[in-house]
């Protein structure tokens, strides 16, 4: 027996919160009754109807995405821009985990499990993204050592896990820089570099936890394997 607002999350119906708002204004019946009430109780065995509909297990889905340049990290856009889920042919509901600005490319999970996507996203759990980041400018020593000391984004102080300088370009006046981070703030590191006094030109992120592109090109995915997914969900801190 489970929550209902979580049973309904893994029907693929809607997300947790939004089951937990259908539950609230009694959208939802089980075996018959109306439940407004979010501690209940249930399993895929009852009938579950959610504003009429039948609800049943969803069977899970997870992708690794190269995202490129000028696309929407969303399910839709209000302005017909390219969106992630465009790429897919699935007919789950599927949703691309965390953010990745407009401009930035590089790897994102999507899947329609929403525990996976809490897993990544929650700090608590510290899973490791890795960006590489070219920065208008040659950053020195001082600047990344400022970085490893930590920045206060938002009132709160960011320890980036590494920050390495991967080469400088004297001619174009430029320096490429990996930086790995575990929070997932908005802009985080385009924000952090801009604090010891950096623009970033581009931002590419090549690592989730375990996880890389290898050879997929940009706005090419690849399903993960059971090892990869069960791997994931043993990093839940
Ligand atoms: N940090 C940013 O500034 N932008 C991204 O897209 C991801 C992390």
């Amino acid at each position: 027996m489970e929550r209902l607002q979580k049973i309904i999350a893994k029907s693929g119906y809607a997300s947790r919160r939004k089951a937990e708002e259908l539950i609230k204004s009694g959208k939802v019946m089980v075996n018959g009754k109306i439940v407004t009430e979010l501690g209940t109780k249930a399993s895929f065995s009852d009938d579950i109807l959610v504003e009429g509909k039948k609800i049943e297990k969803e069977e899970k889905e997870y992708y690794i995405f190269n995202k490129p340049r000028g696309v929407i990290t969303s399910t839709k856009d209000e302005k017909g821009r390219c969106v992630v889920t465009d790429y897919f042919a699935s007919n789950k509901r599927l949703y691309p985990v965390g953010r990745l600005d407009y401009d930035t490319t590089g790897l994102l999970i999507v899947t329609n499990d929403g525990e996976l996507s809490n897993l990544i996203t929650n700090p608590k759990n510290e899973i490791e993204k890795v960006y590489v980041a070219k920065l208008e400018g040659i950053i020195k020593g001082i600047e990344i050592n400022k970085l490893k000391k930590g920045i206060v984004l938002d009132g709160i102080k960011c320890i980036p896990k590494r920050v390495k300088l991967k080469s400088y370009d004297k001619k174009s006046n430029s320096s490429i820089v990996e930086i790995t981070i575990t929070e997932g703030k908005n802009h985080e590191v385009k924000r952090l570099f801009e604090k010891v006094g950096f623009k970033v030109s581009k931002l590419k992120r090549e690592k989730i936890a375990f996880l890389t592109l290898s050879n997929l090109q940009p706005g090419e995915y690849r399903k993960l394997n059971r090892k990869e997914v069960k791997h994931l969900f043993s990093l839940i801190k």
